[in-house]
C-alpha cells in the first residue's frame, strides 16, 4: 500500500517537473516566433504605437482564443487576421506562454489636448497659462474618477455592467475564463478596440458579452474608463489613501 502511495507520488512529482520543463520550452518557443510580431507588439510584447496593443503580462488563455478567433475569421482585424492564420495550434500556444511570461510597462497619465479659443497665444500671460493647464488637470482627473466609477459600479441608467464583475478588482482579467487583463493597457488601443465592439466591427458574434455592454456606452464613457485603465496602477494607489 504504502509502496503503491510512494510510486503515486514519485510519478505525480515526475509529472510536475516534466511540464515545468515543458513550460519553458514552450517560453523559448514562443520567443523566436515572436520575431516576426515585434514590429508591431515590440520585442517584449509593449508595443511603440498606442494603437497597437500590449501583450506582455496578458493571460495565455485569452491570446490563444484571440488568435484562434482571428485565424478563424470571427474577430475582424484586417492588419491582424492574416498573420494569424499561418499559425498551427502549437505556435499559438507558444507564443502566448511567451507574452504571458513578459511584463507589461507603465503609461504615462494621459493628457488632455489644451483648447485654444483664442488666437493671440503669444500676448497671453503666465498667469493665464497656468489657469488653462490648472483646468485641463482637473478635467483630466474628473474623467478618471468617472472611469473608476464606471469599472466598478457601471452604469445603472444606461444598463452598463459593472466592468470589476468580469476583469477582476484592479483590472487583473480571469485565465480560467480567458477574460483579459485590462490595466496598463495603452488608452488609444482600448478606446479603439471598444468602439469596435461598441460599432459591431470587432466580433461577428452578436451575442458576445462585450459586444452588447460596449452598444450602451457614450463615447465619453468610453475615453473615462480608457484613460483610467491605461494608469489603474497609479490610480488605484492614490484612492487606496
Ligand atoms: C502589422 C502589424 C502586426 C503584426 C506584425 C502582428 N500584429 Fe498582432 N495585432 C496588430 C493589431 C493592429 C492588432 C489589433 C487588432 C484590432 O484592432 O482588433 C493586433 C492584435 C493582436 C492580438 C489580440 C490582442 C488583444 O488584446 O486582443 C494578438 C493576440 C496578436 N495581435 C498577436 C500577434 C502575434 C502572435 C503576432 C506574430 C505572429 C502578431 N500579432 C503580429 C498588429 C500586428
Ligand atoms: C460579463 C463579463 C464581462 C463584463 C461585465 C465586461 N467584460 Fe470586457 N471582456 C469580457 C470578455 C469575455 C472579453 C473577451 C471578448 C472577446 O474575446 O472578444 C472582454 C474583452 C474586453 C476588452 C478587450 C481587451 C483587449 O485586449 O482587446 C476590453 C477593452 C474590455 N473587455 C473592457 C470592458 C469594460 C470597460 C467593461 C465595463 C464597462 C467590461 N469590459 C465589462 C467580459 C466582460
Amino acid at each position: 500500500m504504502i509502496k503503491k502511495i510512494l510510486a503515486v507520488s514519485i510519478s505525480l512529482a515526475l509529472s510536475a517537473t516534466v511540464s515545468i520543463v515543458h513550460a519553458k520550452d514552450d517560453v523559448n518557443a514562443g520567443k523566436q516566433q515572436a520575431a516576426a510580431c515585434a514590429g508591431c507588439h515590440g520585442a517584449d510584447g509593449n508595443s511603440a504605437v498606442s494603437t497597437f496593443p500590449k501583450l506582455a503580462g496578458q493571460h495565455a488563455s485569452y491570446l490563444v482564443k484571440e488568435l484562434q478567433a482571428l485565424k478563424a475569421g470571427i474577430r475582424d482585424a484586417p492588419m491582424m487576421a492574416p498573420l494569424a492564420m499561418g499559425l498551427s495550434d502549437d505556435a499559438m500556444s507558444d507564443l502566448a506562454a511567451f507574452y504571458a511570461s513578459q511584463t507589461i510597462s507603465k503609461n504615462p497619465m494621459p493628457k488632455l489636448p489644451i483648447d485654444d479659443d483664442d488666437d493671440d497665444d503669444e500676448d497671453e500671460d503666465e498667469a493665464a497659462v497656468a489657469a488653462k493647464e490648472k483646468a485641463q488637470q482637473e478635467k483630466l482627473e474628473n474623467l478618471l474618477a468617472k472611469g473608476s466609477d464606471l469599472y466598478r459600479n457601471g452604469d445603472l441608467e444606461d444598463e452598463v455592467s459593472a466592468c470589476i464583475a468580469c476583469h477582476g478588482p484592479v483590472g487583473e482579467g480571469n485565465q480560467p475564463a480567458a477574460y483579459p487583463i485590462l490595466k496598463g493597457q495603452h488608452a488609444d488601443y482600448l478606446i479603439k478596440t471598444l468602439t469596435d465592439f461598441k460599432n459591431g466591427n470587432r466580433i461577428k458574434n452578436t451575442e458576445d458579452m462585450m459586444n452588447m455592454i460596449a452598444k450602451k456606452m457614450s463615447a465619453d464613457e468610453i475615453q473615462a474608463v480608457s484613460y483610467y485603465l491605461s494608469v489603474m496602477d497609479k490610480q488605484t494607489k492614490s484612492t487606496e489613501k
